[in-house]
């Protein structure tokens, strides 16, 4: 088959995307561009983040708990490409800990990052797309917000606020033309997936029971996003989208 020529389906987007300097962040902000959007990528990994301006994409560091990171961000963007209407709230950590015995820390940090980065992230460029007539919002998500995860309770919770926080968001800035959706990926192969929480999890044996019997990699998470980022996701809003090989499909029996 041939490649489509001609504009691509992010042609006259501005994007701003949180976490992108490596992992499932990384590979959508690389496919805005291929789709023709302007996109500018925030983290807090300085010397990633020097490698993504190599490879000739914007970076500005950024914290998502900060709202003067977020502005900082936003204003580069408008200085760069103009004023967003495409958000990325991807940034997140997962962190570890049993209920039992956790003093709280690992709760708070979770919803800190994964949850109240997304609302700062939001309020940021409300005004940009209001002003400009609109614009889409995803929120990165996970599976995890609707199965529990045994010693990842801090990080399912904060997924499960995550679609919470799309749903509500999707309400109060519908008005404004605004798009909200969560996105919800299985599991990816990212420095995360790979991390030492999973040291002892057989992930080969897990995946190879799933309808789509493998791990994901990252570019495969950034179709969906280009789908919500994209007139073609025009009518969707406060929705959840999971792509996840099967994996909530039904019990692994
Ligand atoms: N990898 C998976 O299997 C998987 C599955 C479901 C959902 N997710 C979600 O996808 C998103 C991306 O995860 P990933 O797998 O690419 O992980 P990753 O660890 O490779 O990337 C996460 C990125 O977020 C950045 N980040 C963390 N805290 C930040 C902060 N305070 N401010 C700015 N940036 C910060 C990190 O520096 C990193 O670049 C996360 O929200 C994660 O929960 C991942």
């Amino acid at each position: 088959m041939e490649a489509a020529t001609g504009p691509g389906r992010l042609a006259g987007r501005i994007a701003i995307v949180s976490g992108g300097a490596r992992g499932i962040g990384r590979a959508i902000a690389e496919r805005f561009v291929q789709e023709g959007a302007k996109v500018v990528v925030g983290d807090l990994l300085d010397d990633e983040l020097k490698q993504v301006e190599a490879d000739g994409l914007v970076a500005e560091h950024l914290d998502v708990r900060e709202r003067s990171d977020w502005k900082r961000v936003v204003d580069r963007c408008i200085a760069e490409f103009g004023p967003p209407n495409v958000l990325v709230n991807n940034a997140g950590v997962m962190l570890a800990a049993g209920i039992a015995d956790t003093d709280g820390s690992e709760f708070r940090n979770s919803f800190d990052v994964n949850v109240l980065g997304a609302v700062f992230g939001l309020q940021a460029v409300i005004p940009s797309m209001r002003d400009g007539g609109g614009g889409s919002a995803i929120i990165v998500s996970s599976t995890a917000a609707v199965v529990g995860a045994a010693g990842l309770a801090p990080y399912a919770a904060s997924k499960a606020a995550n679609m919470s926080l799309a749903k509500s968001a999707a309400l109060e800035l519908g008005p404004l033309g605004i798009r909200v959706n969560s996105l919800h990926p299985g599991g990816v192969e990212t420095p995360m997936s790979q991390g030492p929480l999973f040291d002892g999890f057989d992930q080969d044996a897990f995946y190879s029971r799933l309808p789509i019997p493998r791990i994901a990699q990252p570019a495969e998470i950034a179709g969906a996003a280009v789908f919500l980022a994209s007139d073609d996701g025009g009518f969707a809003t406060g929705s959840a989208f999971f792509v996840d090989g099967g994996q909530l499909a039904g019990p692994l029996l």
